[in-house]
């Protein structure tokens, strides 16, 4: 049985502790196993870049991040756009007949997960593990990487905090997500900061103002707000989607989280800084309850392709990890519920949304 991997988009801790789960399941039920290895996600399977791999290249690697296969971004809406002559559909096609796969395993996210769905409904065995530190999967309480980038995106906040306590300043510290506020959630309220800016929860600037100014009141000289990269103001939600693109691209690369210190800087005399987590949140090694999911992940891709059930991911679903099809979740996000008890909970300790 011969199976291809590859590890799409953005990488994330866990990516290594999934594949060893899937590897070492198959090879425990079945001694005919060849795995090839595609370099750098699609593009390995495109330019037919790849290594034969075994059980001992999987065996070392549950607690070690990154991923032993490299990772590259190609954007599912360049999937079908011919370049330079080159189809990279069919070169894939390609590239999976010609080595004989019985089935290509994909550890991606959402745009990743939207190009193995194209794969499967083009005709290949495509199974899918959903890897993101985001948790935006749609279908999937879970992905992982997500705890491990929460853990460091709480560790983040609450070392600024000492900073920021000394200098009696305000600190906008951006967490990231993409266009989802999971990690800023889960870590902001972890950190027990005082704000929390969500894409899904349009923020109002005077609102935030006014909780550092009560912060004051109440002798607390400092303030962290948790700004997702996604945060988006009352006004700019009014915009049309293509106004607000045009908005983003006039910050020329800003992120977010200078903007959001500038509108407080009009409101209050307080030292702002802006501090941006960024991407140590994918780095470094997975934390204890991702190799744990990872594995299970991992192992319950394994039972798929032995049983030859194709064209799924693999999801945790309400404590239990089951699998979808493709097709489910494909172009679908899953954002952060503005009325769920975990932010309801968090406004009862008094965390502002800006709302
Ligand atoms: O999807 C994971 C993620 O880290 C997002 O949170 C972030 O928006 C993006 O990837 C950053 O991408 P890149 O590594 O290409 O800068």
């Amino acid at each position: 049985m011969r199976v291809g991997i590859l590890t799409s988009g953005g990488d994330c801790q866990a990516l290594n502790a999934t594949m060893r789960g899937l590897v070492k399941a198959l090879y425990q039920q079945r001694k005919d196993i060849e795995i090839i290895g595609f370099l750098k996600g699609y593009q390995g399977l495109m330019y037919e870049k790849y290594k034969k791999m075994s059980l001992s290249d999987f065996e070392d690697i549950l607690n070690v991040g990154g991923t032993i296969l490299g990772s590259s971004r190609c954007p599912f809406k360049k999937m079908r756009v011919i370049e330079d002559g080159f189809d990279k559909v069919e070169a894939m096609k390609k590239t999976y007949k010609k080595l004989k796969l019985d089935c290509l395993v994909v550890l991606g996210g959402n745009g990743s997960l939207k190009s193995a769905n194209m794969l499967a409904q083009e005709g290949l065995n495509v199974i899918g593990l959903p890897k993101t530190i985001d948790n935006d999967t749609w279908g999937t309480d879970y992905t992982f990487g997500f705890q491990s980038a929460v853990d460091i995106a709480t560790n983040y906040l609450n070392e600024i905090e000492t900073t920021a306590k000394s200098h009696s300043r305000v600190f906008v510290v951006e967490i990231m997500g993409h266009k989802v506020g999971h990690i800023c959630l889960q870590a902001g309220i972890a950190a027990g900061v005082d704000a929390i800016l969500l894409p899904e929860i349009p923020y109002d600037i005077k609102v935030v103002a006014k909780k550092i100014k009560e912060n004051q009141k109440t002798g607390k000289e400092y303030t962290i707000i948790a700004c997702a990269e996604g945060a988006i103001s009352e006004e700019d939600s009014l915009l049309s989607k293509k106004k607000y693109k045009a908005k983003v691209a006039s910050r020329q690369g800003r992120s977010v989280a200078y903007e959001v210190a500038e509108q407080l800087q009009e409101l209050i005399p307080n030292e702002i800084r802006v501090a941006l987590a960024g991407h140590i949140q994918r780095g470094g090694n997975p934390c204890g309850y991702d190799r744990f999911m990872a594995t299970r992940f991992g192992v319950y891709g394994a039972n798929l392709l032995l049983n030859k059930d194709f064209g799924k991911l693999v999801v945790f679903d309400k404590n239990e990890i089951k699998a979808i099809p493709l097709s489910e979740t494909a172009g679908k996000l899953k954002f952060v519920d503005p009325e769920c008890e975990v932010v309801s909970s968090a406004k009862k300790m008094g965390i502002t949304f800006g709302e």
